[in-house]
């Protein structure tokens, strides 16, 4: 990753100098970049987070039934609600697939494909250095360009409890939802809610809670996405930043891969190292440079020219 840091300190460098502080973004126009960096060989090792003394054992509030995980079951017990996105940034709800940034959209989904092709990847964690990047709106927009392909079926889940989103970007209710599971109080079933989007499945944050780092690390996510994952042919995970709370990097076990988002421009290189050495090589799947504007920006191409070398590394 070492040329990675150059190409991020270079840019954070010449910013500095011709802005004299750090670039705003403008949320105007919805623009993602994205860009593939290593693809590992080697299916990634899941390692179940411990129970803590006390902890929500893994047992309780099971499903009542023998075998609860089929199709049948998931549509009929999954309500249909009315979700009211926010057209704004929800790029694919008003069926126009011309919009600035689906494009992008497009293009990060074929390359989760490519990688699929040479590794286990179907649970991706969605995670950025600090709050604002764009992680629920990547990981919203990532969920919704899945589901536009035919019959495929997509799990999205807020798993950022300490300041959750996507329900709002989604315009639809925050609980039953993650927060009720992992403390044992209800199945998988209960807090899944579907909308107008044919397959996208919605797991919003659920009832705030005062302990988020202790729920994400009692056992229960990685226990229900193995009891779901069948079902689906993506599961999206947004998350909390990585670098001021532990809760991603705990999530990222129960995970096969990780998505980072950097904000062009704005995100400071040194966050985004320490963000980067929160996960191993073979968790990270691909960097999302969020908020280009490919006009008037010149920074991202330090990120571009870095990442894309790395991709090149990575297959020779
Ligand atoms: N590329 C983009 N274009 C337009 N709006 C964006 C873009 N990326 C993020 N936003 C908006 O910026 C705000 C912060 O993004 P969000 O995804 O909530 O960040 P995070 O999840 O990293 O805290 C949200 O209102 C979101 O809709
Ligand atoms: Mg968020």
């Amino acid at each position: 990753m070492s040329r990675i840091h150059e190409a991020l300190k270079k840019a954070e460098q010449e910013r500095a100098a011709s802005q004299g502080g750090p670039a705003q973004p403008s949320f105007a126009t919805p623009a993602v970049e994205p860009l593939l960096t290593t693809a590992a060989e080697e299916p990634l090792v899941a390692v179940a987070a411990a129970v803590p003394a006390g902890g929500v054992p893994l047992t309780s509030a099971m499903p009542s039934f023998a075998s609860p995980f089929s199709l049948d079951a998931l549509l009929a017990r999954c309500p249909q609600l009315q979700w009211k996105p926010d057209e704004k940034t929800m790029l694919f709800f008003n069926g126009d697939d011309t919009a600035r940034g689906t494009e992008e959209f497009r293009t990060l989904r074929s390359r989760l494909y490519s990688t699929r092709e040479k590794r286990a990847l179907k649970k991706i964690l969605v995670t950025s250095a600090l709050p604002r990047e764009g992680k629920s709106f990547t990981a919203a927009n990532l969920a919704q360009v899945m589901v536009r392909q035919h019959g495929r079926r997509v799990l999205l889940i807020d798993a950022d409890l300490r300041g959750p989103r996507l329900h709002m970007m989604l315009g639809t209710t925050a609980s039953p939802g993650l927060s009720d599971y992992l403390q044992g109080e209800t199945d998988e079933f209960s807090i899944m809610q579907r909308g107008a989007m044919d397959n996208l499945f919605f797991i919003p944050s659920g009832e705030e809670i005062s302990d988020p780092s202790e729920l994400v690390a009692n056992g229960r996510l990685k226990f229900l996405l193995q009891r779901v994952e069948a079902l689906f042919d993506w599961i999206i995970v947004d998350s909390p930043p990585a670098v001021p709370v532990s809760d991603a990097s705990v999530l990222a076990k129960a995970c096969d891969g990780v998505l980072m988002v950097v904000r062009s421009n704005t995100t400071p290189v040194d966050m985004a190292r320490r963000a980067r050495q929160e996960f191993s090589d073979q968790a990270l799947v691909g960097v999302v440079l969020n908020g280009t504007d490919h006009e008037s920006t010149p920074y991202s191409r330090y990120y571009h020219e870095a990442f894309v070398e790395n991709v090149t590394e990575s297959k020779s």
